[in-house]
């Protein structure tokens, strides 16, 4: 199957749609960031970011083709001039390493979050395989992505959920902000908590539905991690787990494992390498 194949079929296999609206190819985020599509596809590894070291392993496994949920080098659209101009050190060496080892990246994130095949319908591949990886079969997954996960559970800690996200997804740590030992049965994992805005309609549903913990994509220092230790302070069951963006979606990649056969129509040996815990905690 060549390369340019896997990546149809990929697409294919997906919803294509997101909030009512059809992906628009010209303007996906979706599209091939390094390399040659027109060759056999030798091997596909699956992962949130095409970093050296995966690049390596990939060669390591006899594969050609990475399908990457994140970009490349570096910035939004994965542009190139601005590293060519500047002759980046970093930007050449990873780029003669992909050309040493024949790979191509493929980003796949509007599709995947569009939808997987699911019962009748179609569910977000990201957040869904979030919660698989992680054992909470009941979460509701939502398309909106400020509220990606819902899970209503038994009364746990946050102690305790970071163990067992620490576990199952391997990671080195998290960051943990408020009461650890609070008295978790609604868990929320949520979107960018980022710079340029405020959390208010976060704060505001954390308050009224008493969601006692959060697991962010990207977070920041004020609005809501301020928000959650005050309210851990005043003792309240409120607490956040951050293990960081990248880690936390990198289970959605991990179980595109189990279902890319079926969106092949074929076995490609497959296998998901995990980029590495962005973070080292000392
Ligand atoms: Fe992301
Ligand atoms: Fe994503």
């Amino acid at each position: 199957m060549l390369i340019s194949e896997v990546i149809q079929s990929v697409k294919d296999y997906c919803k294509g749609s997101w909030l009512g609206m059809k992906i628009d190819d010209t303007k996906t985020r979706d599209k091939v960031l390094y390399g040659d599509t027109d060759k056999e596809c030798t091997g596909i590894v699956t992962t949130i970011y095409a970093s050296v070291n995966v690049i390596e392993k990939t060669h390591e496994l006899g594969a050609n083709l990475i399908i990457a949920h994140e970009a490349l080098l570096w910035n939004r659209g994965d542009h190139r001039e601005w590293l060519e101009e500047s002759q980046n050190k970093t930007y050449l060496a990873k780029k003669k390493l992909m050309d040493d080892y024949g790979i191509t990246v493929w980003r796949f994130h509007d599709y995947i979050h569009s939808g997987i095949p699911h019962k009748d319908g179609y569910i977000d591949g990201i957040f869904y395989g979030l919660a698989q990886e992680t054992g909470w079969d009941d979460a509701i997954i939502n398309e909106d992505i400020s509220g990606a996960v819902y899970l209503e559970c038994e009364p746990t800690t946050p102690r305790q959920v970071a163990k067992l996200i620490k576990e199952k997804w391997n990671l080195t740590g998290m960051k943990c902000i408020g009461n650890m030992d609070a008295k978790v049965t609604k868990i929320l994992v949520c979107g960018h908590v980022q710079e340029g805005g405020d959390s208010n309609t976060l704060i505001k549903r954390v308050d009224k539905e008493d969601i006692n913990l959060l697991l962010p994509l990207e977070l920041i220092d004020y609005t809501l991690t301020e928000y959650i230790k005050d309210s851990g302070e005043l003792g309240f069951d409120r607490a956040i787990l951050a293990p960081g963006h990248f880690n936390l979606e990198e289970p959605g990649m991990k179980y595109m494992e189990k279902w890319i056969d079926n969106a092949l129509k074929q076995h490609i040996p497959t296998t998901f390498v995990q980029a590495g815990d962005m973070y080292t905690f000392l």
